[in-house]
């Protein structure tokens, strides 16, 4: 590892830190493939209960590296990479919680990884934004996805198409954030919540997490029926 993430462990809370401070934490390719390893290890590791994903220095993440942008060997290339090793994928289908503490710029990328995960507390001096359209490009790592399955299509529509950037205060409004608290106090309102989210049966958390993520792509029924298996599921293995 060359260090572009920092992952950490410690009482059951992974914290998992981009760490290219230089260049506020733009995801590079690099940092792309540490991400992915990670993110392995998180899930893999049956000690590790909750992920807590941050930025190291002025911001939570600048989006991806813009002087990497045309530098893959091949577009064909730069695909299967992409497909081999879904790090999107990844995070929004961990089988435990994820709780994104965000300061600072969360563009592109960084706005998108925030939105993989399953919570999402804000620094006041945060801010939101997908500018990749008025770039030439559209977001890339799920946002025309995640956006409007999280707050509002038509407001998420208007944020992809202006690229303006959102507060922190007003990404609460519209709750692309569940919560805003001083930037000093950041760290420790995200470990708070991971702490509890630690003690929560892991088997409970899993099957919620399917629940909610599988079924919003399901009708209503299939979702009644996802969340029916789930439980019985869970009955059966001896929990509640
Ligand atoms: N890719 C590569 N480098 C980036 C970057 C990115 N996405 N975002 C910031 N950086 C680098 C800057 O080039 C600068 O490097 P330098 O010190 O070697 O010149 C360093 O990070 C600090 O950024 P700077 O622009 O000086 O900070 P700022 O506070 O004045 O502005 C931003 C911050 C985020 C408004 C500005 O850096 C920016 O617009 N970045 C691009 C954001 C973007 O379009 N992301 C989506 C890409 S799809």
């Amino acid at each position: 590892m060359s260090g572009t993430i920092v992952y950490e462990k410690t009482d059951g809370i992974a914290r998992l830190t981009l760490n290219r401070p230089a260049v506020l934490n733009a995801l590079n390719l690099e940092m792309r493939d540490e991400l992915w390893d990670a993110l392995r290890a998180f899930r893999d590791d049956p000690d590790a209960r909750v992920l807590v994903l941050r930025g190291a220095g002025k911001a939570f993440s600048a989006g991806a590296d813009i002087s990497d942008f045309g530098t893959a060997p091949s577009l064909a290339e730069a695909r299967r990479a992409r497909r081999e090793r879904d790090v999107w994928d990844l995070l929004l289908h961990l089988p435990k919680p994820t709780i994104a503490a965000v300061h600072g710029y969360a563009l592109g990328a960084g706005c998108e990884m925030s939105l993989l995960c399953d919570l999402r507390i804000a620094a006041d001096d945060a801010s939101f934004g997908l500018p990749e359209v008025s770039l030439g490009y559209i977001p890339s790592a799920g946002g025309t996805q995640t956006l409007p399955r999280t707050i509002s299509p038509g407001v998420a529509m208007q944020m992809i198409l202006s690229g303006d950037p959102i507060s922190a205060e007003e990404a609460y409004r519209l709750r692309l954030v569940h919560r805003v608290v001083p930037r000093d106090e950041l760290d420790a309102a995200a470990d708070g919540w991971a702490r509890t989210l630690a003690e929560r049966d892991p088997r409970a958390l899993a099957y919620a997490l399917e629940a909610v993520v599988r079924g919003l792509d399901l009708s209503l029924a299939d979702g009644l029926a996802l969340e029916a298996a789930l439980g019985n599921r869970l009955r059966a293995e001896g929990a509640a």
